[in-house]
């Protein structure tokens, strides 16, 4: 194992460790809340603050260990990090990528007015966007459409993640108006299925890895 392959193992190890999880306990508070505000049960008004603070640590840690698995993509393509130090512009530019992405999404911890929210989660998007869009990145046709983007880990992942954005920054007025809610409800369900794709997807890529080396 190189110290390549040991930071490599950091986003699966974690995503199963930590992410589903978490990913687990958000949907059955999810679901609490709206159970609540049905009346179906009595239940504490806190299940909704449960709700938003476990899908703030979901979506934070969806984004940081995205960024590590990009990184040991960039890292582990030929040339590797001697090609990224050769070109110091191309670099520079990645890793403020990298910072616009972490920054926007610890940002959004923050209270913040909804255009500013709005603005920090398109940026965050943005720069993971561009990220993923690097030749180094298998994207197994870029094509969402065509029949391969659909096997793609990276597309869906990077579509995931502009959903997890979005929910968060869109947590305030998801309290406030019923229609934010029922946008919230598609985009959660849409996520649920896009964290399964991701966790078949993944395994598949695990397996695959030794075949591409
Ligand atoms: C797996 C992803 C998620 C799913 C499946 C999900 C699902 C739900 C459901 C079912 C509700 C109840 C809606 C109703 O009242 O009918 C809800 C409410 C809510 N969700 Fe999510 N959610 C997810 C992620 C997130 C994230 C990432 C955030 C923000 C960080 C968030 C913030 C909220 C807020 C603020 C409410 C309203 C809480 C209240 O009324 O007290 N959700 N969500
Ligand atoms: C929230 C769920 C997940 C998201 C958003 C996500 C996203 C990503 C992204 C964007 C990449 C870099 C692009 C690529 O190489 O495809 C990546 C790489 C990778 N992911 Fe995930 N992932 C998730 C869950 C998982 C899980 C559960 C596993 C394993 C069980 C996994 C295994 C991998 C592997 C092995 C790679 C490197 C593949 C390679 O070198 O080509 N991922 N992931």
């Amino acid at each position: 194992m190189t110290p390549l392959d040991w930071l490599a193992l950091v986003h699966p190890v974690l995503m199963i460790l930590f992410v589903y999880p978490v990913v687990g306990a958000t949907i059955r508070l999810g679901i609490l809340v709206r159970e609540r505000r049905l009346g179906i049960h009595p239940l504490p008004p806190t299940v909704g603050e449960e709700h938003t603070a476990h899908g703030r640590w979901l979506t934070s840690a969806v984004v940081l260990l995205v960024l590590i698995a990009l990184a040991v993509v960039l890292l582990g393509a030929p040339g590797g990090l001697g090609l990224l130090v050769a070109a110091p512009r191309r670099l520079g530019g990645l890793l403020l990528l990298v910072a616009v992405a972490m920054g926007g999404v610890l940002a959004l911890w923050r209270p913040q007015r909804s255009s500013a929210r709005a603005l920090l989660a398109l940026l965050a998007w943005g720069a993971l966007l561009i990220l993923v869009a690097q030749p180094e990145v298998r994207q197994l046709g870029s094509n969402p459409f065509g029949g391969l983007g659909w096997g793609s880990h990276a597309l869906s992942g990077v579509l995931l993640c502009g959903l997890l954005l979005f929910s968060m920054a869109a947590a305030p007025d998801t309290l406030r108006w019923p229609r934010m809610r029922r946008l919230h409800q598609l985009a959660g369900l849409v996520t649920g299925l896009l964290l399964a794709v991701q966790a078949i997807t993944g395994a598949r890529d695990l397996l695959a890895l030794p075949l591409r080396r």
